[in-house]
């Protein structure tokens, strides 16, 4: 068991062996503040000894004072125990949704849990860790509370550790990363919601007395209808400028459950976790087991600024080579779909080329051979070369595209099988089913069991032998298209593991492949890809350059979508294809891909004259400003939810350069967008910029602003006009100080 928690582990258990111990006498009353910048969050024990959050709010100027702001409340009114336990357990004197419930193997389900001691440890200038240990007196059952708080970016990140000190084995039937509380009333959540190509379709409402919850119990695939993302905002709806909000996602690319509870004084309580669904779990007397983390971060000044940090925060800690370059490219899905052979393959090369970008990425349809892969029906798990369609193999194409003057990158989905393929026929007790029960299918496929260690080594190998057999390969698109039917493991079943461990053992599985790949492989960049997005946390994201929002590339959609996945997520992971979807002019498409990570999905030769000139300098130009978009601040100024255009602008941090980007997003006429100007934002007042209109398209005339100068000042009070309306669609600024 030890096993299926060791990649979350040797970070933590380095960090706390330099722990400097505080423990404290249980009688005396201990105050633990957890401060960043703009929050501080306090913990207190009480006359029980019972730790408490009594405060989430502003930081004091004087520390001391942490320790009476109890003193002025009032708690425990409702009848239901202690609202504002830190971490509520179930069976004793809590009535409160749960943040632990556990049942000791004597069939006891009761748990008490009381302070023991707490350490904090200063990780570097801007980063505290504060782990606080809580105990069971009667069970021995132990809790550690992690909250890693990173200053400047005002971020948290919180997990749980779960020890069972006993003799026997305690079964979990909850076992959650974080129970925040929050005093104040007026909460404003919101979630987000979706479908296959409809993903982060957000909505927002006023927390009501109740639970409010929002959970996946898909399996893999997990945020295709439910997000783990969320935005909560208090006092009033979120405001991009203003206001106290909290951006917050539960890292983990399984089944999640996020509950709002609200009780009768307005007051809130957030318990986010692993979803318990169908996820008892087993822990062996003294073993451990590490829940996911909540990740969020907290502003003062509204949406705008707690998704510029959490942008920096992702970018310097978190997401795999946050800081790095990427790579544009020429992907074949939408140009070929399954029907391509080398002729055809090794033509786009030379369109990759000559459009500009660095690197090829051949997509589904390049493998099996006895069910071969020429539709989603047949040859998932296969993953030899298709004879027929790549008789001289991958490595004939990586140097062929080596030849043309690009890199070249490949799909696969190795976590997923076709039932007609060969290793279903050989492997049947590999796939995640009820033997019993008519198989479900979900795009023709089931999914490997990654609880299974031989399955884990098979996916691992899939990668492993295209490296090496393809050193010079510069790229992977991961993909997982199925949803976990019929939850049935023949592993588990075989080890006398319990069924309930599966959702959970098959997230830890795939972590401990991605762990193993990344210590082969550090730097590859991998795009993540979930049949669109249904996948993509920042747990993940440690092992990923980017991924890939929806396959809805309809850039009018897209514009909505990218807005929202914006507030949780920097540009340079956000995988922007330009295809033949919607019906707006290519520089349209071009532009709003260009806001993330470009890539093109097109058949770049059948474009018109005017069209491929139009793109070969568009990723030029990219080329000359897409640190920006990557690195930048990134300012949110006109949310198309409210308007009939879309406007958003990318500052380098020295605040030198920017590029702002604007949309007419409706289809009426003669509307007013190109009245009034637009304030920009994030400049410096007293520099002058020169501002120059690019990626405009061949034969039209230039923006009227184009090659003004004006001072920062102007341009953050009076602002520019975009000049987009029913004629010019899009526009596309630079901004640059002189
Ligand atoms: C999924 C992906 C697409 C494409 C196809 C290939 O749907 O989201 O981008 O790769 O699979 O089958």
């Amino acid at each position: 068991m030890k096993n299926l928690i060791t990649n979350l582990l040797p970070a933590i258990l380095s960090a706390t062996a330099l722990l400097s111990d505080n423990t404290t006498l249980s009688a005396q009353q201990v105050t633990i503040p957890i401060v960043t910048q703009n929050n501080a969050i306090v913990l207190q024990t009480d006359r029980e000894n019972r730790l408490r959050t009594v405060y989430f709010g502003e930081p004091l100027s004087k520390a001391e004072e942490y320790a009476v702001i109890s003193t002025q409340y009032r708690f425990d009114e409702g009848g239901d125990g202690i609202y504002n336990s830190a971490y509520t357990p179930a069976g004793t004197w809590s009535l409160s949704e749960p943040a632990i419930q556990v049942t000791q193997a004597n069939g006891n389900p009761s748990l008490e849990l009381k302070y023991v001691s707490h350490k904090e440890q200063k990780l570097d200038d801007n980063c505290i860790l504060t782990s606080i240990v809580l105990k069971d007196p009667v069970s021995l059952f132990q809790v550690t509370l992690f909250y890693k708080a990173w200053k400047k970016e005002n971020v948290i990140e919180q997990w749980t550790e779960l020890q069972n000190g006993g003799k026997t084995t305690v079964s979990m039937q909850k076992y959650a990363s974080a129970n925040l509380w929050f005093p104040g009333k007026g909460f404003y959540l919101t979630s987000f919601h979706g479908r296959w190509a409809k993903e982060m379709q957000g909505s927002e409402q006023l927390l009501t007395p109740g639970i409010k919850t929002i959970d996946s119990k898909l399996g893999t695939r997990a945020m295709l209808l439910q997000s783990p993302n969320f935005i909560l905002s208090f006092n009033q709806p979120a405001e991009e400028e203003s206001g106290t909000v909290i951006l917050g996602q539960l890292a983990w690319s399984g089944n999640f459950r996020l509950d709002f509870d609200v009780n009768v004084y307005g007051h809130l309580r957030l318990i986010v976790g692993i979803n318990p669904y169908a996820s008892e779990y087993m822990l062996p007397a003294g073993e451990m087991f590490l829940t996911p983390s909540l990740i969020y971060t907290v502003s003062r000044k509204g949406t705008g600024e707690a998704s510029r940090n959490l942008h920096d925060w992702a970018r310097t800690y978190r997401v795999l080579d946050g800081q790095g370059e990427r790579l544009t490219l020429l992907n074949n899905w939408e140009a070929t779909y399954f029907d391509f052979d080398e002729t055809k393959l090794t033509t786009l090369f030379k369109d990759a080329k000559s459009l500009g970008v660095d690197l090829f990425l051949l997509d589904d349809g390049w493998f099996a051979n006895k069910y071969p892969r020429n539709h989603d029906r047949a040859g998932l798990g296969d993953w030899q070369e298709n004879v027929k369609k790549l008789p001289h193999g991958i490595g004939y194409l990586v140097s062929e595209a080596k030849k043309a003057g690009v890199k070249f990158g490949i799909w696969i989905e190795p976590e997923m099988v076709n039932p007609k393929s060969e290793l279903y026929e050989k492997h049947p007790d590999w796939v995640i089913r009820q033997p019993e029960r008519p198989e479900v299918y979900y795009r023709n496929q089931l999914v490997l069991d990654l609880s299974n260690p031989e399955v884990q080594n098979f996916v691992f190998g899939v990668v492993d032998s295209l490296f090496i057999k393809n050193p010079e390969l510069a790229f992977i698109k991961w993909d997982c298209n199925a949803v976990i039917y019929n939850a049935g493991s023949a592993y588990l079943n075989k080890k006398g593991i319990p069924q309930s461990h599966l959702y959970v053992d098959y997230i830890k599985g795939i972590y401990s492949v991605l762990e193993k790949l990344r210590a082969k492989y550090p730097k590859v960049p991998m795009m993540l890809c979930s049949g669109g997005g249904g996948r993509g946390d920042y747990e993940i994201l440690k092992y990923f350059t980017e991924f890939w929002p929806s396959d809805d590339t309809d850039p009018l959609e897209r514009i909505f979508l990218q807005w929202d996945y914006s507030y949780f997520f920097p540009s340079i992971v956000s995988c922007n294809h330009v295809t033949d979807w919607g019906k707006q002019p290519i520089k349209f498409r071009v532009d709003v891909a260009s806001m993330g990570k470009l890539g093109f999905d097109i058949v770049f030769s059948a474009l018109s004259e005017n069209d491929r000139k139009f793109c070969q300098e568009a990723v030029g130009n990219y080329n000359g400003y897409k640190d920006i978009i990557w690195k930048g601040d990134q300012y949110r100024l006109v949310n198309p939810h409210d308007n009939d255009m879309a406007s958003m602008m990318y500052v380098s941090k020295d605040k030198a350069r920017a590029v702002m980007f604007s949309f007419f997003v409706s289809n009426r006429q003669r509307l007013t967008t190109d009245v009034e100007p637009i304030l920009l934002k994030g400049l410096d007042p007293a520099k002058k910029y020169k501002v120059e209109e690019t990626n405009r398209y061949p034969g039209t005339r230039p923006m009227p602003n184009s090659g003004k100068v004006y001072s920062g000042d102007f341009l953050m009070k009076i602002g520019i006009n975009a000049k987009v309306n029913t004629g010019n669609t899009s526009s596309v600024m630079l901004i640059e100080a002189i």
